[in-house]
């Protein structure tokens, strides 16, 4: 079996790590669940989702190579995938994807993507991609966020949906193994939110402005200052505005 829907569930990215870990499940295997009771978002974030609404899936993946440095790619090609998917698919011209792993429409939030890794002999030998996109949610308790339907309208079959999102996965997965990557950073810097532009950071202590370059190869967000050049890694950085 290869695709499974829980109706409730804590945390698909949990419950399909414990599976992988048992050794239950193979590559490609899909959790979807149409609730979660302790949804998880990045940065030890929760991930909140009314029922019946959204799309909220976990899909496995187990890479033969792939460096922890490395994993910042599977990400990418995620964030590429529900790109692709919502522009392909449903028509929206104003998608794109805020580094290092959100999916905005227009200005506002729709989703977001949670990668977990199991790492043995420091290679990644299971991956967990996990899925949080807003589909027919009409009532945000923030207006930083938004749904599919908050700027379409009308109601988005979830089924559909996913579908599309994991054949362009499958697709970009394909590519970069191989060997596609910088045709795979390339997609990614066409679609980058606020590439070009000069926004606000904080790192540390210190709050500077930087115009927004894109991403290097190891997936860090390259910034240019007026004296330099810089690169952060996810956990250094926060966007001030
Ligand atoms: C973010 O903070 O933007 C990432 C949100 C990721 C949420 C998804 S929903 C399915 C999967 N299971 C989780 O517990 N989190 C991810």
């Amino acid at each position: 079996k290869k695709i499974e829907f829980l109706p409730e569930c804590q945390s698909t990215n949990d419950e399909l790590m414990r599976r992988a870990r048992q050794g239950t499940v193979s590559e490609g295997f899909l959790l979807w669940a149409d609730h979660q009771t302790g949804g998880k978002g990045q940065r030890g974030n929760t991930w909140v989702s009314p029922k019946g609404q959204n799309l909220l899936f976990s899909l496995l993946l187990k890479p033969r190579k792939l460096l922890p440095k490395e994993a910042y790619l599977i990400n990418v090609l995620a964030g590429l995938a529900v790109h692709e998917a919502l522009e392909k698919f449903l028509d929206l011209k104003n998608v794109s994807l805020k580094w290092p792993n959100d999916i905005y429409l227009g200005g506002k939030k729709a989703g977001g993507i949670l990668l977990e890794a199991g790492v043995t002999n420091s290679t990644i030998d299971k991956l967990v991609i996990g899925i949080g996109l807003n589909v027919n949610q009409t009532d945000f308790e923030l207006d930083t966020a938004t749904s599919l339907k908050g700027v379409m309208g009308y109601d988005v079959n979830r089924e559909e949906l996913l579908e599309q999102i994991i054949c362009a996965l499958e697709r970009y997965y394909l590519l970069l193994n191989a060997g596609s990557k910088d045709t795979i950073l390339r997609k990614y810097h066409d679609v980058m939110m606020w590439r070009g532009e000069v926004h606000w950071f904080r790192s540390g202590d210190e709050d500077f402005a930087g115009e927004i370059i894109g991403i290097d190869q190891q997936g860090r967000l390259v910034v240019k200052t007026n004296e330099q050049t810089r690169r952060f890694e996810v956990k250094e950085i926060s966007f001030v505005r």
